[in-house]
């Protein structure tokens, strides 16, 4: 018999579904940051304003009364600049008629793609260490996370990097699909064309699906230029490719995304999306309109800002005798901690990042929040800097203390 004391919410059962993951370490580390008001290094989202000409859009679309629902699978005017630009910049065509779908972020593309195609049992690989969201996800569409760990930087492979058997080992007739991520979270790894070559071949193979995100696009550094999944050859119309306004026009909290697929893709994609979230915010996707329509010059802004910022990590770190490998792309780093642990008497990178931020007022990630199966050597923790140079000054003075 149930007690008269016991509370009703104690009498409700979450979803098993809901025991299967954690809450995000990303958050959790943002609300200690607050808590101590410490320098947010955490969380993946600038800390400088957007541009004017979109604040001034996002109020001209909702003075224009834009202000109801959208089309539920996008403003025709954004999935045709959407359509523009992909041309433009990845060379690619996409229909905006028929494989353009807007979402609410890259956020909801993910987690849609995977509702639309993965069957229970299905198997759906997802390189470690990964972006919080995809476990979750994975899960939530009840399908069995297989992770296959990257390989940790080594004096002769200086960059997070793919082992090939262990990728090869992975597919198998159970896979459905792939999740791709490059310029990737929490690394700031690049993917090699001969990486995803094996991955291409290793879908087409095994008929996979491949989801692409391809949120940091604009973020990669050295010279070098993004390569599209869906630009491989065969990969076109087996690959769902993720992207959003948040990362490249440093408004992350806009909410408007995209899923870029062929016909019978995009058909399911949108079955699913409409009755998840009818559709992003309609006057945000509008103003979207004018963000698609920058010239080249803004990127190369945006870039050239991003170069300087990571510069400016890189020697902060460099001067605190900190190991990392060096970001190609996205705007993440993954220290090394492991000194500093010993050093200070930390078990782990847990306990290194609630000292920091509670002894030091520096916010970052525990690098454990990014692995799931394989808990790496040496302890790391994610460093965010998409954040102004007065804020990683700030932060380097606070992290001098970690000097050896
Ligand atoms: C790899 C990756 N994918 C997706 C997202 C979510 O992006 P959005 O803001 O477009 O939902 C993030 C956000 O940090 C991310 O790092």
């Amino acid at each position: 018999m149930t007690s008269a004391l016991l509370k009703p919410s104690m009498l409700i059962t979450p979803a098993g579904r809901t025991q299967r993951f954690t809450e995000s370490t990303i958050r959790e580390m943002s609300r200690l940051a607050a808590q101590y008001q410490a320098t947010n290094l955490a969380q993946g989202m600038p800390n400088f304003p957007c541009l004017d000409v979109l604040k001034q859009a996002a109020a001209d679309a909702i003075n224009a009364d834009i202000n109801q629902y959208s089309f539920t699978w996008g403003d025709a005017r954004l999935r045709e600049a959407i359509a523009a630009k992909v041309a433009t910049y990845n060379g690619l065509t996409y229909n905006p008629e028929t494989e353009i779908t807007v979402t609410c972020g890259a956020a909801e593309g993910l987690a849609g793609s995977l509702l639309a195609f993965v069957e229970p049992g299905d198997e759906v690989i997802i390189l470690e260490p990964f972006y919080e969201n995809y476990l979750p996800n994975v899960v939530l569409a009840g399908g069995i996370p297989k992770t296959v760990a990257l390989e940790a930087p080594t004096p002769e492979n200086p960059t997070w990097h793919l082992n090939e058997a262990t990728l090869r080992e992975a597919f198998n007739d159970k896979t459905k699909v792939i999740l791709l991520n490059s310029p990737h979270n929490p690394t700031g790894k690049v993917f090699t064309l001969a990486e995803m070559t094996l991955i291409a071949e290793l879908c087409q193979r095994y008929n996979v699906l491949c989801i692409s995100d391809e949120i940091y696009e604009h973020m990669v550094y050295d010279g070098e230029r993004h390569v599209c999944m869906a630009s491989l050859p065969g990969m076109r119309e087996r690959t769902i490719t993720l992207n959003s306004l948040s990362k490249t026009y440093s408004i992350t909290g806009w909410r408007v995304g995209w899923m870029l697929a062929a016909p019978a893709l995009t058909h399911a994609l949108r079955k699913v999306h409409d009755f998840m979230t009818t559709c992003a915010p309609a006057p945000l996707q509008r103003a979207g309109v004018t963000a698609l329509g920058f010239e080249q010059h803004y990127y190369d802004t945006l870039l050239a800002g991003y170069e300087e910022r990571r510069q400016a990590i890189i020697t902060m770190l460099d001067d605190l005798g900190i190991e990392f490998a060096q970001p190609q792309g996205a705007y993440y780093l993954l220290a090394d901690v492991t000194d500093v642990c010993e050093r200070q008497h930390l078990p782990n990178d847990r306990a290194f990042a609630e000292w920091l931020c509670k002894e030091h007022q520096v916010a970052v990630v525990p690098g454990s929040g990014f692995f799931h199966t394989t808990q790496p050597k040496r302890y790391y923790v994610r460093v965010c800097y998409s954040k102004t140079l007065e804020t990683l000054t700030d932060a380097g003075k606070k992290l001098a203390a970690l000097k050896a």
